[in-house]
């Protein structure tokens, strides 16, 4: 029977049992722990913010006027115990969970680099869904709310990272300077060859005016009053070939330079917009819905979701554009013709349909609403 040694529990001093180490040992000591010191230093934590499927619970901290005429304010806001937040990227926006429930976008518009708050700015709009009214009237400091995010569906690709454009030319009409707001900062920091037009009613009603203008010459701002309706070539003036447009404010705008630039070859263009793209290829058919059996007829040239709010209007939504997922249904019955950009097949197998942008492949769905 062979006897089991003990394993010893500590380590001899050095290899050879010495009670000191030997010099040599002894540098290579010093040497690894001041490594370790220094990376355990670089490599150091803050604690984030908790993150439960990107529901981050913020409260307001500053609310600023960011226009003269007072309809755009910013909210910052930052956890309630001050610790780190998810990082994002110029052209990533918030999902704003208000106080009544209902679900609204807000791009990001402060600093990345500040991992200890998100801004977001807000128009006042009246004649609205009552999103921007209720942040208007009712988030004010102290107001504690869930947010959902970051996420970038308007990501900005530095020229020669991604992108073959060698300048980049930012058009922004009004609050639609929000995303683009990050960007130039990034273009300007970085030596980005840029230039921007930013086009708005009157100064008084566009926002960050001031900030915008301290990047000189390479801004040029157009309002209605003063100079017209601009142009497609007002808008993109100075633009060439190996040049990349960024480009969100109302529907005719961006839909006035995606026609100019379809046109300019070599011009790549990356917008986002404010309201529903108008419905391509559309053609008539009903809804049902399965649970009162109420039958919705949705024109050619309508959502779904347009129609199912005037029976439901408490329906949820946010982006109406197919990427967001606030609208999601479950389809009991019928082809649905997808034409959102972020269902997965599987999710789309299941039966799972976004009603703000898909529509019907044959003559009816049966929706489990
Ligand atoms: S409302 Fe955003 S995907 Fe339908």
């Amino acid at each position: 029977m062979s006897a089991v040694r003990p394993v010893p529990t500590v380590p001899p001093q050095d290899l050879f049992g010495k009670g000191r180490a030997d010099r040599a040992t002894r540098v290579v000591n010093f040497i690894a722990e001041s490594r370790l010191r220094w990376t355990t230093f670089v490599n150091r934590h803050e604690p984030q913010a908790p993150v439960n499927d990107w529901r981050i619970p913020l409260v307001v901290v500053e609310r600023r006027v960011e226009a003269h005429d007072t309809d755009v304010i910013s909210l910052l806001m930052t956890a309630p115990d001050g610790r780190r937040l998810p990082e994002w990227r110029p052209g990533a926006h918030l999902d704003l969970e208000l106080p009544s429930g209902r679900v609204r976008q807000y791009s990001l518009c402060g600093d990345p680099a500040d991992r200890h708050a998100y801004r977001v700015a807000v128009r006042r709009i009246p004649e609205g869904n009552g999103g921007s009214l209720e942040v208007h009237d009712e988030l004010k400091v102290g107001t504690a709310l869930t947010v959902r995010g970051p996420r970038n569906a308007f990501p900005f690709v530095l020229p020669g990272y991604g992108s073959s454009a060698k300048r980049v030319h930012f058009v922004a009409g009004g609050i639609g300077i929000t995303p683009i707001l990050p960007m130039i900062r990034m273009a300007d920091r970085l030596g980005v060859d840029w230039s921007m037009v930013y086009a708005g009613r009157s100064r008084d009603t566009i926002p960050f005016l001031s900030e915008v203008e301290s990047f000189g010459s390479r801004v040029t701002v157009r309002t209605d009053d003063e100079h017209g309706i601009p142009t497609a070539a007002d808008l993109l003036a100075g633009v060439g070939s190996d040049t990349s447009v960024y480009c969100c404010g109302p529907v005719v705008m961006t839909e006035l330079i995606a026609d100019r630039v379809r046109e300019m070859p070599g011009v790549e263009l990356y917008s986002e917009r404010f309201s529903p793209a108008p419905v391509v290829n559309g053609t008539a058919f009903q809804v049902e819905l399965a649970r009162t059996g109420e039958v919705i007829d949705v024109p050619a040239d309508k959502s779904v979701l347009e129609e199912v709010l005037k029976v439901r209007p408490d329906s949820s939504y946010s982006c109406r554009q197919g990427f967001c997922r606030t609208c999601v249904v479950r389809v009991r019955s019928g082809d649905v013709d997808h034409r959102d950009t972020v269902l997965t097949d599987a999710e789309r197998a299941a039966g799972d349909m976004l009603i703000c942008v898909s529509r019907c492949g044959g003559e009816r769905l049966v929706l489990d609403l």
